[in-house]
Order: structure tokens, then sequence, then C-alpha cells
């Protein structure tokens, strides 16, 4: 008794069914589908240049374009019906192509595969979402620089280890992040135009007996590039690996900024207010406000590195061209793209509305000899080695900490103690205000060096 295959793609050459949980375990469709738009355009692209060479008519292309047009507006108005037993987004669409305007749907795929096709849409989807991750990181920069402009003179202390260290500007501080995502932002671009070249045309994995123009399609859809070898074309994910290392690595500063919400949110630190709107309570201790978002952004950094790892071991030995395993590329690269951006936009929203509260952190920074480097450097000054005034200064933080006295509370006298070349003039550089004006040199804490920061961080964001 003869059986009748159920793939009308490829069932030509099997004489039994697939097995039903097979097709299940072998289908991408239910999370491919996010690929219909990019798909339908590389198709469109793909017609357009058949007809260009004479593989297609004109009619013919006309044709295929419209059933796809339509096919479109079908998925974004929810009325596609995906099937599993189709396997993937690539074979639903083409399916459902022939249904609608029939023969001539299933000349579409003269001269290419399904596999230069995946390779081809994952790229135009993923330089899309690039654009809009860029976008956020802009967006997230911008707010920082506001914060840092409005808050170029509010001093905090300034942390090695966690302990208090140095005076610094708040805006200083917010700068740094600034610059860590600067670096994310030019790592993404740089990713981008590896992304951004096009597979098309590598057919099955040795190129096709067509006459394709593959400048055609590569002018279509706008790629900066055409892949030299179809082998490779149809099988490396490298850009998909590189993107996650990118997210990773902004994740990774999203992560340390997030840990620092969290500490100057706390009871112990209270260095800022994090609008209600970011922060939910406990349902047991009415008096919790908790800082869910920057602790699930801190979170979600695990997943993100987690994907860069399960791409580059999925990629890792496998032989040349492609193989069924790099159906499993989409889920983890879909996923490090939705955490990425959310993280940022969560961030972006975020940002322009925390407040610092001045008097705490001026308070914290009074606290804990931030001033010791300057006493220090201006015992230097006086012409004393460096080293002899780092232990005269540590001799007089001693009894300080023994007293209970910040050096700027001691009098002339008590700091005279532990050196005669101090005089009256200490003071000065003693205050916070003193410590962080002195530092006035590109990347230093001076709020005019802050606010120039500032105007150049403007200019990079304008040349964007
Ligand atoms: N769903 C497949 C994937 O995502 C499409 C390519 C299938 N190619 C093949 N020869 N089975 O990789």
């Amino acid at each position: 008794m003869s059986q009748t295959p159920t793939n009308q793609s490829w069932g030509g050459r099997f004489s039994e069914p697939v097995d039903a949980f097979v097709a299940r375990f072998t289908a991408s469709v239910e999370f491919d589908k996010r690929l219909y738009k990019h798909d339908i355009q590389g198709s469109i692209a793909h017609a357009t240049m058949l007809a260009k060479v004479g593989v297609l008519s004109d009619a013919e292309r006309d044709s295929i374009i419209d059933g796809l047009t339509a096919i479109r507006s079908d998925i974004e108005a929810g009325q596609f019906d995906w099937r599993v037993d189709l396997e993937d987004v690539h074979m639903n669409i083409e399916a459902k192509l022939t249904e609608r305007v029939g023969i001539v749907g299933k000349k579409l795929h003269t001269g290419r595969s399904r596999n230069d096709q995946v390779a081809t849409d994952i790229r135009l989807w993923l330089r899309e979402e690039i654009d809009v991750i860029l976008g956020e990181i802009t967006r997230l920069q911008q707010g920082l620089l506001e914060q840092a402009e409005r808050h170029a003179e509010v001093i905090m202390p300034g942390f090695t280890h966690l302990q208090t260290a140095q005076p610094v500007s708040f805006g200083h501080h917010l700068l740094a992040w600034f610059e860590m995502l600067s670096r994310d932002y030019e790592r993404l671009v740089d990713c981008r135009k590896r992304t951004n070249r096009m597979p098309l045309g590598s057919a099955a994995l040795a190129g096709t007996t067509y006459p394709i123009d593959r400048s055609v399609t590569c002018e279509l859809l706008g790629f900066e590039a055409i892949s030299g070898n179809s082998l490779d074309g149809v099988s490396d994910r490298d850009f998909a690996i590189e993107f996650c290392a990118a997210a990773s690595l902004a994740m990774m500063h999203l992560s340390r900024f997030s840990e620092e919400l969290v500490l100057w949110t706390s009871a112990q630190f209270n260095f800022i207010d994090l609008p209600d709107r970011f922060c939910t309570g406990s349902s047991i201790m009415p008096q919790k406000k908790n800082p869910d978002v920057p602790e699930l952004v801190r979170g979600k950094s695990g997943r993100v590195y987690g994907h860069l790892m399960g791409l580059l071991t999925l990629m890792k030995s496998q032989p040349l061209a492609y193989n069924k395993d790099n159906q499993e590329d989409k889920e983890p690269l879909f996923d490090a793209v939705d955490t990425l951006r959310d993280s940022l936009r969560a961030f972006a929203d975020m940002i322009p509305a925390i407040q610092p509260k001045v008097a705490v952190m001026r308070e914290a920074a009074l606290r804990g000899f931030s001033t010791a480097t300057d006493l220090a450097d201006y015992l230097v000054r006086k012409g004393l080695p460096f080293r002899d005034c780092h232990e005269i200064v540590g001799k007089a933080v001693k009894y300080g900490v023994d007293q209970s006295k910040d050096l700027a509370e001691m009098s002339l006298e008590e700091l005279r103690q532990f050196s005669d070349q101090i005089t009256d003039d200490v003071f000065a550089v003693l205050t916070l205000e003193g410590s962080v004006n002195a530092r006035d040199h590109i990347g230093g804490t001076a709020p005019k060096q802050v606010r120039a920061a500032v105007g150049r961080g403007r200019e990079l964001l304008a040349q964007r």
C-alpha cells in the first residue's frame, strides 16, 4: 500500500510520512515566524531579480509579489494559519503563496534554497534590530548627559573597593557610564557591518546554475556587500555570535550600573531617589520599595552571556556547509536582542528620572577622609617627598579615627602635630569643592571639566 508523503515541498523522495513527533521536533515555525517580514522582503527581491535576468516573466514576478504582499498583510492582521507540518516560516509562506496565486508560486524558489534564504532573513532582521538598539543607547546617553550637566556641582564620595576614596562630581560619575555606552555603540556599529552582507545566491551550498545577478538583490535589500563564498554564506553564524558578544558587554555594563542603583537606593546609602514607577512593593513588608528594574536588568545579563556561550558551542566543530544544527541559532539570538533592547529601554526611561539626594551624598563625602590625598598633595607642593606625605597623612587619619574627626574638622594646631609644613591655607584643599576643582584636566572630576565632557558628548551624539 502506498503512503502519501505529507510535505509538499520535499515529499517527492519519501515513501512514508514523517513521524508526528519528529515533525514537531524538527519544526521551527513556532519561533522563526518572527522572520516573516524579512522572509517576504528577501523573496520579493529574489523574484524581482529572477525577472530581470529572464528566469521569470514580468507577469509571473508581479503575481508573486502581489501574493507575498497580501500574505504579509494577512500575517499582520493575525489572519495567517501557521502550520507546524510545514516546518518553518519559509515553507509556510511559500505554500500559502501557491495556494493564493497558483502554480507560479512554485517558481519562486528557483535558484535559491532555504539555506541561503534563512541566512539572508536573519541578517536582514538583525540589521534592523541593531538599529533599534543603537537608538536606545543614544536615548540613554542623552539622559546621562542631561543629568551630568544638571548635577556637575553635586559632590559624592568616589569609591575604590567600595570604600570612600576621593570626592567626585555626581555628573562625572554618570559620565563614566556614558563612556562605556559609547564603546557599546561602536561595537554594535561594527557588528552591523559584518551582519550586513548578503548570502542570498549561495543557494543550498554551491551556488546555482541559473544566471542570477546577485548585485540586483544586494542593491534591492540594501546590503553593503555580497558574500564571497557560497559554502561560507549559508553556514556561518559568526555575525550572530558577534552580536551576542557585543550584547554581553553592554549587559555587563548595565549590570554594573544596576548594582550601583540598587546600592544607592538602599537605606544604607540613600544617595538617590528612584521614582515609584520603576519599583515594586512587598506583599508582606509594607515599608518596602524595591528597585526591581535595575535588579532585573542585573539578573538578565546572565541569559545574554548564556546565549553567547550557547551559540559558540552551536557552531563549534560544525563541518561545512549548512547543518540542521543551525536552526538552533534563532531562539538565543532573538532572546539576546529582546533582552538587550528592553534593558536599554528601561534604563533610558529611568535615568532621566533619578534624583540625587545632594545633602546625603555630601555628608557621605565628608565622612571617610575623602580629602586625605589632597592633604598629601598639599604637602608635596610644600616640598616633601610623596611617600613621606602619605605617611604623615596616614597618621593624621589615624588620629581622626580615634577622635571621630574628619581632616577638615581638625584645628590647625591638631594638624600641625603631624607636620610643621601645614599652614592655614590647608583648609582650602580639605574642602570637597577644593578637592574636585583641583582635578582640572581632560577626564578629571572638576565641574568645569564635567561640563566640557558633556559638550563633547553632545557633539558625539550629533554625529550619529
Ligand atoms: N528552518 C531552517 C533553519 O532555520 C531553514 C533551513 C532549512 N534547510 C534545510 N536544508 N533543512 O535553519
